[in-house]
């Protein structure tokens, strides 16, 4: 019988307790089931290259926050030393150990941007930060993050991507909607419909005011910056979606 694993993790500390736990593959100690990550990477690296040209550049200047240690942390690394980028991963030690090392990359580890005080890094042409905004907005200083890594970007040409951010409200309307009613019943016929529920206070939950609000701060900062969608084919677009903030 297959073990039972629980997605449900709080955030950084829980990632550094599942990277210890060998029951788990790469995948699942990152918080996805190998079902909706197996065979994608290169899907998922097709649609940040789209928005974040420079972060498959050879020879390019790369940030990962939060790299994780899944097969799509395993392809951005190996990617990267094949095409010769100068890339920095960083997470906790726990989560750095599981994932291989390459001729021009470094680790750093710790929570960002607290690792900072460690040394200077940068600037980068692109930073990104994929499927990590989550846990920062339920335990951290979300435009503290946002805002650390706006600062390493390089001035002339760098950019940041927020990939994979989880919306409730884009969840809402999604389950709402006839394709989403079809959608559930096709792939869940055995479950009542989802509780969808308007006007009610969702702690630690990235909403459409959190989203907006960082695009409204970034370009108050004199940032340009754009929410835009996950291509049809990820297999969580139909509630997630990316933040793309980049000097103008
Ligand atoms: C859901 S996993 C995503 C991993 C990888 N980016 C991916 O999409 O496959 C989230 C990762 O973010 C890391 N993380 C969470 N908060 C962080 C922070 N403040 N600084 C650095 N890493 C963080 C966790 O340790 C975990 O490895």
């Amino acid at each position: 019988m297959s073990k039972i694993v629980d997605y449900d993790v709080a955030g950084y500390e829980s990632f550094r307790q599942r990277a210890r736990n060998t029951e788990l593959s790469g995948n699942q100690k990152s918080g996805f089931p190998d079902d909706l990550r197996n065979g994608q990477s290169e899907i998922i690296l097709a649609d940040i290259d789209s928005k974040l040209p420079a972060f498959g550049r050879p020879g390019a200047r790369v940030l990962d926050i939060g790299i994780g240690c899944s097969d799509l942390s395993r392809a951005i690394i190996a990617r990267a030393s094949e095409r010769q980028q100068n890339l920095v991963v960083i997470d906790s030690p726990e989560v750095l150990a599981e994932i291989q090392d390459g001729p021009s990359i470094t680790k750093i580890a710790g929570p960002f941007p607290d690792c900072l005080a460690r040394g200077p890094i940068g600037p980068f042409d692109a930073v990104l930060s994929y499927s990590v905004l989550q846990y920062v907005f339920s335990e951290a200083n979300l435009n503290n993050f946002i805002e650390s890594a706006l600062l390493l970007l390089d001035e002339t040409s760098g950019a940041l991507l927020l990939g994979d951010i989880p919306n409730s409200s884009m969840r809402k309307r999604f389950f709402e909607s006839n394709a989403g009613r079809l959608h559930h019943a096709e792939h869940y016929p055995d479950r009542p419909p989802p509780n969808v529920r308007f006007n009610a206070l969702e702690p630690r939950q990235i909403d459409d005011t959190v989203v907006l609000a960082i695009l409204a701060r970034a370009r108050a900062a004199g940032f340009q910056a754009f929410v835009l969608p996950q291509g049809a084919q990820l297999p969580m677009a139909n509630r997630r979606e990316d933040i793309l903030i980049k000097r103008p």
